[in-house]
């Protein structure tokens, strides 16, 4: 049934907030999402209802008008102004030590006063890995194939214990995952935590609109969401409470981290007591690139400010430039991992520093006009999200800590080849691997220097190579001066 202005009161409401609702709709010209209403039931009509309500139809007029009614703005070239930033390197002389262990005191100081909590970002659809499951789920530790939730919990549970503290995690989800991760950690007992130390918080979602702007159906009464970007964690934590619920508990810095890198060094006190000497305010780890045309984002000074500037952003010249060194000078890839003071985020959240929505075109599928599934062949979508690194450019003060990439990032993006489950598991063995060598252990590896066979460390057995070492040096350790052979697999806990 063809719906248009005339037959506005078709669509019969109970009340006037109704009413009103339908007329916006009307009057954004989207009146099409009521096609089906003469057969809908009453159940679906509330849904639909519902679903409308939570809709900003402010922002999006404005969005459509800025993205895809030809009003974008030009992406600026003018790059003349790109600068490599200043970042604190991985130590590797006595100075550099002596700063990095100075900084660890005042890291585990801030730690141990209950300072500190962790954010993990959990909201996105994981679109290209297919699961039907929230990819903290994926069961993923090489030998126990305990989940990615377990993984990280473990870390944050092993350093509260190590520094007799709490510290609270709070796991941003959507509305696409909210319920099966939530029943996810009820069903492993919080893996340990208690409940008042977890918390779960969603993140706002946005419809999905067709290439003309118009929303897209999901079913006869459901419009297509998808959630609003990593950007929107700080609008979610003020408008859940939590900024309050922090500042209740004293928490002041926030180490945020992507729920996908498994090799994420949570809570890591070296980079805190960087970010507090400086009096920094959101500061990023980077981790450098050795193949110039490796597709990552990397964080530079554009326009004299903090950024991430995009692969594509850059011209070839500027991708392949070198420093007399011989490394990338535009080599400081973003792994998304960054510390965040409360008083930043609240910042953010009043307005004073928004963030931009950015646009992606994909394929998203839907029903058409008469009502049947369609998987699109080409792209048929508009989604808009926000980026959490956008704030970098507000913290008027930051550090930048270079990490190896082979001790702290291995995201799960993809189903086979980079970044996926398998990458992600020999990381971890490589990982332990390096650990127990360090150890004195002799460890079997093949001729392109990953670990044979499986090994696993539990974080509660050990959290870094420093623990590993002192446990394994212990005189009644069974590991001491043990050469390795693996029958496959090894697990530590
Ligand atoms: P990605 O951009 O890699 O998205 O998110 P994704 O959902 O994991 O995977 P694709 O792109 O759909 O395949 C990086 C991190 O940011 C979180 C994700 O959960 C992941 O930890 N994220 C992303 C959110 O929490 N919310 C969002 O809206 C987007």
């Amino acid at each position: 049934m063809e719906i248009n202005k005339s037959k506005q009161t078709e669509i019969k409401t109970e009340n006037e907030p109704d009413r009103l609702l339908v007329e916006k709709v009307f009057s954004h010209k989207q009146e099409h999402v009521f096609r089906w209403w003469n057969e809908l039931p009453e159940n679906e009509r509330k849904n639909l209802f519902n679903q409308l309500k939570d809709i900003d139809f402010a922002l999006l007029q404005h969005l459509i008008k800025m993205h895809i009614k030809g009003n974008e703005p030009e992406q600026s070239n003018n790059k003349s102004t790109l600068k490599p930033p200043d970042i604190i390197p991985i130590p590797q002389n006595d100075s550099q030590r002596k700063y990095a262990s100075e900084s660890k005191e005042i890291g585990v100081k801030a730690i141990k006063s209950g300072k500190t909590a962790v954010i993990t970002v959990a909201g996105g659809l994981g679109t290209r890995l297919g699961a039907n499951q929230p990819k903290g789920t994926l069961p993923i530790s090489p030998v126990t194939q305990k989940s990615i939730f377990q993984l990280h919990a473990e870390k944050i549970l092993a350093t509260m214990k190590r520094y007799d503290t709490i510290i609270p995690w709070y796991i941003m989800t959507s509305g696409n995952n909210d319920k099966m991760t939530r029943e996810f950690f009820k069903e492993n007992h919080f893996f340990g935590f208690s409940t008042d130390t977890v918390y779960f918080f969603t993140q706002d979602t946005l419809p999905v609109l067709d290439l003309h702007g118009m929303l897209l159906m999901d079913s006869k009464s459901t419009i297509v969401t998808s959630p609003n970007g990593h950007g929107g964690t700080f609008f979610a934590l003020k408008e859940k409470g939590l900024v309050s619920n922090m500042n209740e508990r004293g928490v002041r810095h926030i180490f945020y981290h992507q729920v996908d890198n498994v090799l994420i060094n949570i809570a890591d006190p070296v980079f805190l007591g960087y970010h507090i000497r400086k009096q920094a305010k959101m500061s990023p780890k980077v981790v450098m690139k050795t193949d110039p045309e490796e597709k990552v984002g990397i964080i530079g000074i554009r326009d004299g400010y903090l950024d991430t500037i995009e692969y594509s952003e850059l011209s070839k010249a500027e991708r392949h430039a070198r420093n007399p060194d011989g490394s990338l000078r535009f080599g400081m890839g973003n792994p998304a991992i960054y510390l965040l003071d409360v008083d930043f985020v609240e910042k953010v959240t009043n307005g004073k520093f928004p963030l931009p929505y950015h646009k992606a075109v994909k394929k998203v599928s839907c029903v058409d006009d008469n009502g049947k599934r369609v998987i699109p062949a080409e792209n048929n979508a508009v989604k808009f999200e926000m980026f959490i690194f956008d704030a970098l450019k507000h913290a008027q003060k930051s550090i930048i800590m270079e990490v190896a990439r082979e001790e702290e990032f291995s995201p799960v993006k993809n189903v086979d080849g980079n970044d996926s489950p398998d990458t992600a598991i020999q990381h971890m063995t490589n990982q332990f691997g390096r650990w127990l060598s360090d150890a004195g252990i002799n460890i079997p590896r093949d001729k392109n220097g990953n670990v044979r066979g499986k090994i696993e460390i539990s974080p509660l057995y050990a959290l870094d190579a420093e623990e590993l070492k002192n446990k394994i040096s212990r005189p009644n350790c069974t590991l001491r001066n043990k050469e390795i052979v693996f029958t496959g697999e090894l697990y530590l806990q």
